[in-house]
């Protein structure tokens, strides 16, 4: 694997759109998989996980490819990412050949560039710097044999070392006057605009995105001192909550495996790798989020937590819990993996090794055990009081899962330990019984967002340029709304070519990637004959008829009477402007 060649900057993103339009995607996915033409669209059986029958999918209109199985997706470059295991930058590269094309970088002397000179090169330079500075540093290299990694693994995680002094980075990079330095969080600004690294005499762990590119670091002390790991802070490359380290390497892994599991450390997973479990990831020094549990679930079916055995891991692990419950799936699995208190899976797999290790994970602790069992734990089972605290406390955790069937067993069990009917309890959670309404349950997401915006989502998915007929203010609360305002706001800022691949690829690895990938499936069953203008023009008006209506409900709930001068002539407005939308209906 090439590891560290990324940094999207330098290539024009006038290009990337440019590329898109040229190429064509079935093409691209011949080259590697066969096709067969199923309707208008090309099938395959997934390159991405095992399946019998082909549920791998691809647009030739549309430019893009869906796996309506495992949820793989992206456009012709994504797929090159993901089935060659290569950064974005060489993927670009790579295909641009395929055609006859020379990829343009945006010269370095360009007066923007000269402003801001991209983030992603400075993290790169520093990656391959700390790389060189590990190769002469015989405490350094001490360290990390003394923890058993061999030179391979520490490439392939791009381990590195940054040297004891107070700005180390000044050696490689042209300006320590640079305002990319502290923009990327690696150059620290005193008072008096002094300067110094944040990162000294400290083991460098790169964190890279799902694209390959480098957004931050972490950085261990080799022999004790506080703080023991140092972390990049936020920044514009680096957000947290979305980044899981790891990642990037383990996806091929996780896809084969069909699983998952995630630790808490950065050795962890450099240990794990070492000891040939490649499919595991951390969280970087916070709780596990819903985001993080819907992005490894899209990649397979079993998620493993593996926290260590102390009680700051056991912490980790209820937290874990909470926010997995919105994101359950019927059908997938979650588990959790309790190690003994003295351990943690660097220790325990250097000590037991990969077999037992693996063991453990297939004897995890369901994610509906580990509920049960600590809701029972909380509280005393033969008296009144326990059980009626028991019904209390599962209320929050079990009505804040969407998974129909998940829920329904779980309550099912609750009730049976608070030696409640099953009913009695869905009763007391105003639930209503299942066999009342024929249909599953719908999931949560979807009662709390219209059907409109999931259609709306579905018309921009086709034709994103029908954003520009959007208000500019437009916003909501959900994650549809907010999708669709960074939709609008992407067409504003003057993207020109908005192709549905061009689309895809803009919103790939951001937080509003899994709405789109929500409507992706519909998009594609599609025909190629379907109206997309007059569809859209239509729901226009629905929205727009339903904003007059429920603004006019509001005005006639003050009465005739009740309403100031100006209100009742809003009311006429509004009154017209519903009659005249009326006629265009007719
Ligand atoms: P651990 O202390 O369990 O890390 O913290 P570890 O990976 O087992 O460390 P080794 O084995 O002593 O090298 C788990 C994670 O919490 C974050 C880091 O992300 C670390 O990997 N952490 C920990 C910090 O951010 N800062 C700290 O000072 C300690
Ligand atoms: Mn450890």
């Amino acid at each position: 694997m090439v590891l560290f060649r990324a940094g999207a900057g330098v290539i024009p993103k006038s290009f990337i759109q440019d590329l898109l339009n040229r190429l064509d995607i079935v093409d691209v996915i011949e080259r590697y998989v066969p096709l067969k033409k199923a309707g208008a669209n090309y099938v395959a059986c997934c390159p991405f996980h095992n399946e019998k029958s082909p549920s791998f999918t691809v647009s030739q209109s549309k430019q893009f490819y869906h796996c309506f199985g495992c949820g793989a997706h992206g456009t012709a470059i994504g797929f090159v990412m993901e089935h060659m295991g290569s950064g974005f930058v060489e993927a670009v590269e790579d295909l641009a050949q395929s055609i006859g094309l020379e990829v343009p970088r945006e010269e370095s002397n360009t007066p923007q560039q000269k402003v801001a000179p991209d983030l992603y090169e400075l993290m790169q330079t520093a990656t391959r710097y700390y790389r060189e500075q590990l190769k002469n540093n015989p405490r350094a290299i001490d360290y990390l044999k003394g923890r058993g990694l061999s030179g391979e693994v520490a490439a392939r995680f791009g381990i590195g070392y940054s040297p004891d002094d107070w700005q180390p980075l000044k050696a490689a990079v042209p300006n320590y006057q640079d305002a990319s330095l502290v923009e990327t969080g690696m150059v620290i600004e005193g008072e008096g605009g002094k300067r110094y690294d944040r990162f000294r005499d400290r083991i460098m762990f790169p964190i890279v995105n799902v694209r390959g590119q480098i957004i931050g670091f972490g950085g261990r002390v080799l022999d004790k001192g506080e703080p023991k790991y140092l972390n990049s802070p936020e920044t514009k490359l680096f957000e947290k909550g979305h980044e899981l380290y790891g990642l990037y390497q383990a996806q091929k892994a996780i896809r084969a495996q069909q699983r998952v599991v995630v630790v808490e450390g950065y050795m962890d997973v450099v240990a794990l790798a070492q000891h040939g479990v490649e499919y595991a990831v951390a969280t970087l020094g916070t709780a596990t989020t819903p985001f993080h549990v819907q992005k490894l679930m899209r990649l397979c079916d079993q998620l493993v937590f593996c926290f260590d055995g102390d009680r700051a891991g056991q912490k980790a692990a209820w937290r874990a819990l909470e926010n997995a419950l919105p994101q359950l799936q019927d059908g997938k699995r979650i588990g959790f993996l309790f190690l003994p208190e003295e351990h943690d899976p660097d220790s325990y797999i250097r000590q037991f090794g990969t077999e037992a290790f693996e063991h453990e994970l297939d004897d995890s602790l369901t994610l509906s055990g580990y509920l049960l069992r600590e809701l029972a734990a909380e509280v005393d089972l033969t008296t009144q009081e326990g059980k009626s605290a028991l019904v209390k406390n599962a209320q929050p955790l079990l009505t804040a899962i969407t998974a129909p069937t998940t829920a329904l067993l779980l309550r099912k069990e609750v009730a049976a330990l608070a030696g409640l009917e099953q009913a009695e309890l869905e009763a007391l959670w105003s639930i209503k019984p299942v066999a009342a309404s024929k249909r599953p349950a719908p999931q949560k997401a979807k009662r709390n967002a219209p059907s409109e915006l999931r259609h709306m989502l579905r018309c921009l998915l086709m034709k994103p340029e029908l954003a520009r007929e959007l208000p500019l203010d437009w916003s909501s609360e959900s994650a549809e709304g907010a999708a669709i305002a960074a939709l609008t706001d992407w067409l504003h800022e003057g993207a020109d070519e908005v192709s549905t691949a061009a689309l895809i690829q803009h919103f790939q690895d951001t937080a509003h990637e899994s709405v789109f990938a929500s409507v992706r499936g519909d998009v594609m069953q599609l025909g190629d004959d379907y109206d997309i203008d007059s569809d859209f023009a239509g729901l226009l008006r629905k929205i727009r008829k339903a904003e007059i209506e429920s603004e006019m409900a509001l005005l006639l709930a003050k009465g005739l009477s009740g309403m100031s001068p100006a209100e009742r002539e809003r009311h006429a407005e509004l009154n017209e402007a519903l009659q005249q939308l009326k006629a265009e209906v007719s």
